[in-house]
């Protein structure tokens, strides 16, 4: 089997890779196995936080490492949240967060959004590659659904005209930016375990 480390201190992003790598063969090892690493994320990309996080926990660990970091564009604020989506307004939460951003979009002409993705898969000290995948929308009027988490009540999913909380965690998945950049992540790792076996 081989080794791999999760760099996040999520538990639900752990169990997601989990049930994806195990069946390829990986043996899943999350950040509670090593001492406590302090990960400033101070690019101004997803792709180059998502390095960032995979890079300073590879140093410590002697495996392959993927990090992630995701996050809501609105368009006409400038693209904000972006890569600050996780710290916007902290201290309240997102029922508060996503009240605002409606506010901040009311009467926009352009209430265009979308969620990036990106993995970070560190497999040496020089050796790195980064998956990205990207859902497209629209902020909605008003939040809807209660599935899914963050920013979802107030995505509006253009082709399934309901916002993503709304959406079954399956069809969010098919479609979803974090969704295709694991399935990008996934086809590399196949890939690479078929020219090794
Ligand atoms: P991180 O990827 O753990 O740094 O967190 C990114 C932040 O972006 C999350 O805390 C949410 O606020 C937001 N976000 C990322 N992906 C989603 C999503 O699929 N739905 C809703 N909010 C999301």
């Amino acid at each position: 089997m081989k080794d791999i480390m999760i760099a996040t201190g999520n538990p639900n992003k752990v169990r997601e890779y989990r049930e994806m790598l195990e069946p390829l063969g990986y043996k899943v090892h999350d950040l509670s196995e090593i001492e406590h690493i302090e990960v400033e994320e101070t690019g101004d990309t997803f792709e180059a936080n998502a390095l960032i996080k995979a890079f300073s926990v590879n140093r410590s660990v002697n495996m392959m490492t993927i990090a992630d970091d995701s996050g809501l564009e609105i368009t006409c604020l400038n693209n904000e949240p972006g890569i600050h989506s996780a710290r916007y307004l902290a201290g309240h939460d997102y029922a508060y967060k996503n009240r605002v951003l409606i506010e901040r979009v009311r009467g926009a002409a352009d209430r265009s959004a979308r969620f990036v993705c990106a993995i970070a898969l560190v497999e040496g000290e020089k050796k790195a590659r980064t998956f990205v995948g990207v859902m497209e929308g629209e902020i909605a009027e008003e939040p809807r659904g209660n599935n899914g988490f963050g920013y979802d009540p107030i995505f509006l999913v253009p082709q399934y005209g309901m916002t993503s909380a709304q959406l079954t965690p399956e069809q969010k998945n098919s479609i979803s930016h974090r969704g295709q950049a694991t399935r990008a992540l996934l086809a590399y790792l196949n890939e690479k375990n078929e020219e090794t076996a």
